[in-house]
């Protein structure tokens, strides 16, 4: 490879883990760490083939594990799920990219279909009772089926419990509880139906799964997050009961309770950054950032945040034929904390 071509290579990789600023510097995450995500990601050849000229290939050597499955993911217009769908993609994965802003989301599919991949850009909000069966129908009329479901878009409206309002509490079970169990339900025609017609004509159904997103909080609890907690809470119990009816059928179901991964919800509060939720902004991140993410620092076991590729290297672990005996767990991806 020319030089030219592999500085290119370096400085879109650089573009792509640079998506979120952070409290920390990009240093405090363990380069070690973030530098074998990279290069297992990108150790570079070209596409070749049908590619178009303009297209440039430099981080995407597709790996195998996910060759062919259709992923849909929520929230992947920022933080881990733009991770987890440029990871799904970089393992062959036909992913439909889905977030609330519009734009992040077709950022997240131009970069995957510049690189070599293959992504759809299908944009809504996950609480409106219209969108599980359209981005369901997308996903399917673009590439043919449905295997794996990510669960993951989501925010936070903190406030201690005694002055926390009915819309905070109703906002977190919308977007964390209802919208997972409405998009599992709009998928079930081609994921439990489906696998039910494969089992029944050819003895073995394709391996499908759905992740869902929760946190420490659900599982620990968490200081101003009773809305939130009880949310991710529910997640749990949403994850074991689908595994619990679909197992049969082959299809896998987890949870992934994340810990304190550095994207834009840990940043700090007072960098302004918010979401429009019903007319309202909700503002995002957590005050003086710095001093909690130096405080959670002390109690977890690898002494540093995570990194959203790492939380995508979990979601595949989670979504690759190595985990398929693995259905109905909630894995905690904390970097040793809450131990
Ligand atoms: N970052 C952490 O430390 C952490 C810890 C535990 C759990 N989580 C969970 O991880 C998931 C991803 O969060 P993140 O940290 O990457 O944050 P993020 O803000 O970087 O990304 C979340 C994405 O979800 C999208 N989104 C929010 N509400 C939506 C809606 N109603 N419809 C469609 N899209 C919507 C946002 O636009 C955003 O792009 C969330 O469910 C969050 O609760 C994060």
């Amino acid at each position: 490879m020319s030089l030219c071509a592999a500085n290119g290579r370096l400085a879109r990789l650089r573009g792509h883990l640079d998506v979120d600023t952070s409290p920390m510097s990009q240093s405090e995450i363990s380069s070690a760490a973030v530098g074998g995500l990279a290069a297992a990601t990108t150790s570079g050849k070209s596409c070749g083939g049908a590619q178009p000229a303009h297209k440039k290939c430099y981080n995407f050597e597709p790996g195998r594990l996910l060759l062919d499955q259709v992923a849909i993911i929520t929230g992947a217009g920022g933080g881990i799920g733009r991770a987890t769908a440029i990871l799904f993609a970089q393992q062959g994965a036909k992913v439909v990219v889905s977030d609330l802003d519009a734009s992040k989301a077709d950022a997240t599919a131009d970069f995957i279909r510049n690189s070599c991949g293959t992504a759809l850009s299908v944009p809504g909000d996950v609480t409106d009772p219209s969108f599980p069966p359209k981005v369901v129908a997308a996903a399917v009329a673009a590439y043919g089926g449905l295997h794996i479901l990510v669960n993951n878009a989501g925010y936070t409206w903190d406030g201690m419990l005694h002055k926390q309002s009915e819309k905070q509490w109703e906002a977190m079970l919308a977007v964390h509880c209802t919208a997972p169990f409405r998009l599992i339900q709009a998928a079930s025609p081609h994921m439990r139906d489906a696998a039910k017609r494969e089992l029944e004509q050819q003895g073995r159904p394709h391996p499908r799964c759905i992740l869902n997103v929760s946190s420490v909080s659900g599982v620990h609890g968490s200081v101003g997050q009773a809305n939130y907690g009880t949310a991710k809470a529910g997640v749990v119990g949403l994850t074991k009961s689908v595994a619990k009816e679909w197992g049969p059928l082959g299809i896998r179901c987890n949870a992934l309770t994340f810990g304190y991964i550095n994207t834009r919800l840990v940043q700090s509060k007072e960098k302004g950054a918010s979401i429009e939720v019903a007319g309202q902004q909700v503002p995002l991140g957590i005050p003086q950032a710095s001093g909690v993410a130096a405080a959670m620092k002390q109690m977890i076991a690898l002494g540093r945040v995570g990194a959203p590729e790492e939380a995508a290297g979990a979601m595949l672990l989670l979504a690759s034929p190595y985990a398929s005996y693995i259905t109905g767990q909630a894995l905690e991806v904390t970097g040793g904390g809450w131990m």
